[in-house]
């Protein structure tokens, strides 16, 4: 996949190169931590209109995207909803809407998120047992707001609904459909298994579960929490284990 899709491309036009290489050089020499920087993201949280160029703002990498890609066609043929749980500012849904659309597919995708980071006393938990080490600020970058004006921008607000919150509070009422795709991308245990176990009743038979991070050195919980869901679940589960960079479980 061309580099620009991860990057982002410019709104409602095709991508122009030297953006693109301004931003390849900006990440290369380390300068990419001053547009991230705290002062410009609340700018642009406050004004993002104002941006001509939206970003995609994927945390996937072009791997993690092409296994989602993949993880989409393989339930092209199914009714349902995707549902991810853990959005941030929407760049994988942005990028998983805009592949379906390549695909002449519309379907919707429920991003949630707290839009404000994790819950506190779980992060609290997960970094006492050492399985993470990240910081109280993680992710915090983002807004509903800023969301909801970045879809309207790329004209994907019919496509993709963000619904913020915890989700204890969110995901039980969004399940209440059927689901044929569900990217779990949270990075903490219990917030991971609250989202496996609630929507696992409510995936499609032959529907697909996704985990990231299985592999990851950051969130060290992750891989034993998958681990567990597929063993609690064998019995009903018709395929799994890890692509590229996914992990998957695919249900009879
Ligand atoms: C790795 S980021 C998601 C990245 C996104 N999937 C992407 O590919 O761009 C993890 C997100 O999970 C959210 N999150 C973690 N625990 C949560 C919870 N219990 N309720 C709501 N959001 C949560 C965080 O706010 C954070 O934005």
């Amino acid at each position: 996949m061309p580099h620009y899709l991860h990057l982002g491309v410019p709104v409602g036009g095709p991508p122009i190169p030297c953006l693109e290489r301004f931003f390849d050089l900006m990440t290369k020499s380390g300068s990419i931590r001053k547009t991230a920087s705290p002062t410009f993201q609340r700018l642009k949280l406050m004004c993002p209109v104002l941006f001509r160029f939206v970003r995609y703002e994927s945390s996937l990498d072009e791997i993690g995207l092409l296994d989602l890609y993949e993880l989409a066609d393989r339930v092209a043929s199914l009714p349902g909803v995707i549902i991810e749980c853990g959005s941030y500012r929407l760049g994988s849904a942005i990028l998983l809407a805009r592949h379906n659309e390549r695909r002449g597919r519309i379907r919707p995708i429920f991003a949630l998120d707290s839009f404000a980071g994790f819950r506190r006393d779980e992060l609290d938990r997960v970094r006492g047992a050492g399985l993470t080490e990240v910081s109280d600020d993680s992710f915090t970058l983002t807004s509903f707001e800023y969301v909801v004006a970045k879809l309207r921008k790329l004209k994907l607000a019919d496509t993709i609904f963000p619904v913020e919150g915890f989700f204890e509070d969110t995901l039980p009422a969004v399940c209440d459909r059927e689901v044929v795709l569900a990217f779990v991308d949270c990075d903490l245990e219990d917030s991971m298994m609250f989202c496996a176990e609630t929507i696992w009743p409510r995936l499609a038979s032959g529907g697909i579960m996704a985990f990231d991070d299985y592999t990851s050195r950051a969130f060290l919980g992750v891989k034993p929490i998958v681990d567990a869901f597929v063993a609690d679940n064998l019995e009903n589960i018709a395929n799994h284990g890890l692509m590229r960079r996914l992990y998957y479980v695919e249900k009879h």
